[in-house]
């Protein structure tokens, strides 16, 4: 597997193959076997906001092969800026490429940056105003969980958004798994929980997604929200039980 992913090219291989490859190689960083579904990739975008005059400043968290910054690309304005975070070198490396292919991507290709690093390395020097996180939670503990939270809340404004996705069905895969696995998801679980408790919430499900899942969208206290971009996002929220 491994030789495999290490001879994929962008040319010869679609993403949908190299991130199977990767998942294979490591499923818990990976996180799932198929990147996020277009109906995912809307619902964890839509509520990316815009005002008429202020450029936003976007960081995506795990970017993968790019199912989230094609469809961050596709909403974005003329000024506003993109940063995608992605620990795997070779999935870095594709998206990178990318930007030179995908019509979405290339239109904004001087103002997207994509970084080949783990989250937990991200400088706090810059602010954003919008955070797109695709990382795979519940393959984390607690203490690695809390770590990405506090990294990502520090380096979002005031007022500022972060959306990311939760797979449904966590309870039949508890049954499923280990002890120390079991224990890991309900850390990394009551860690999130706490996070978002600091934040105004907002979830939508998404069933057309392999496994379907909950899109959460949190927003922080503070300064007034820019115009939304569409009017979506919190008049479609769900009231949330879980
Ligand atoms: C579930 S995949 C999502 C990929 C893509 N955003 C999508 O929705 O299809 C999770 C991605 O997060 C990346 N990742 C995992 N841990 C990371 C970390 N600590 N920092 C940056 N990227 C990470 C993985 O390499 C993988 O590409």
């Amino acid at each position: 597997m491994m030789n495999l992913a290490a001879r994929m090219s962008p040319t010869r291989f679609g993403g949908h193959a190299l991130f199977a490859a990767e998942a294979g190689r490591d499923l818990r960083t990976t996180g799932a076997i198929a990147p996020s579904s277009p109906r995912l990739a809307r619902a964890l975008t839509e509520s990316i906001a815009r005002s008429t005059d202020t450029a936003l400043s976007i960081l995506e968290v795990g970017a993968g092969t790019g199912a989230l910054s094609r469809a961050i690309a596709a909403r974005i304005g003329p000024e506003d800026t993109l940063t995608c975070v992605e620990r795997n070198p070779r999935l870095a490396e594709y998206l990178r490429a990318e930007i030179g292919v995908d019509p979405a991507l290339r239109a904004h290709a001087e103002r997207i940056v994509i970084c080949q690093a783990d989250i937990a390395d991200l400088p706090a020097t810059e602010q954003y105003d919008v955070i797109v996180v695709g990382l795979p939670f519940a393959n984390f503990t607690e203490n690695e969980t809390r770590a990405i939270c506090a990294t990502l809340d520090g380096v979002l404004k005031p007022g500022g958004r972060i959306t990311y996705f939760s797979y449904l069905g966590g309870a039949a895969v508890d049954r499923f798994v280990g002890d120390r696995h079991r224990q890991h998801r309900r850390g990394s679980a009551r860690a999130l929980a706490e996070f978002r408790a600091r934040f105004r919430q907002d979830r939508i499900t998404v069933w057309t997604n392999f496994p379907p899942a909950y899109a959460w969208t949190l927003t922080k206290p503070g300064a007034a929200q820019p115009d939304q971009v569409d009017g979506a996002g919190s008049a479609r929220t769900e009231p949330i039980t879980a």
